[in-house]
């Protein structure tokens, strides 16, 4: 794939800002795609987690690692910050695809109650193909939303 281009420095939505980090390019696995890495931030500056977005279109990211992923350090959950981070790069997202993949373990509560806020549509659980990493690591199924973004 090209270059991707750089990423806007006015993502916000809420109380979080996004920050880009880095363009990730050159990954070993070629299953695995191109992905801004965003470092998500409170308004008087704080981190607070990161998100993902993973621009491609594989068999990894429709059946495992979805084109959005985040995490919120542990100290700063329970105050919805990861919906915010997802709608606050929403118009990035925007600028690549229409809809997008996003996925979670079934039992990942936290990250299926902030996906079903997005206003997502659920499409299915699958089971995860047995190559994939995840599946190494012990990981079965993926619970599979669509966004419109
Ligand atoms: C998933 C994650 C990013 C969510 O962080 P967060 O934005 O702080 O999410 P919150 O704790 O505010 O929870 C989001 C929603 O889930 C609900 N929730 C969280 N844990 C819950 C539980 N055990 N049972 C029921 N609901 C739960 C919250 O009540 C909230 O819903 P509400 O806004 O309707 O009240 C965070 O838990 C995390 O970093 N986990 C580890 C990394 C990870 O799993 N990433 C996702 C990979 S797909």
């Amino acid at each position: 794939m090209a270059q991707l281009p750089p990423a806007p420095d006015d993502l916000a939505f809420a109380s979080v800002v996004l920050r880009c980090d880095r363009i990730v390019m050159a990954l070993a696995d070629p299953s695995y795609v191109p992905y801004y890495h965003f470092h998500i931030h409170n308004t008087q500056g704080a981190e607070l987690g990161h998100i993902n977005f993973r621009v491609g279109d594989t068999e990894h990211i429709r059946k495992v690692a979805g084109h959005i992923g985040y995490a919120i350090h542990s100290e700063q959950r329970g105050n919805g910050y990861a919906a915010q981070a997802c709608e606050a790069i929403r118009p990035w997202v925007r600028h690549f695809y229409d809809e997008v993949w996003i996925t979670c373990d079934p039992q990942n509560i936290a990250s299926r109650r902030t996906i079903e806020k997005l206003d997502t549509r659920y499409v299915d659980t699958i089971d995860i193909p047995e190559h994939e990493k995840q599946y190494q690591l012990g990981t079965r199924q993926k619970c599979r939303y669509r966004w419109r973004v």
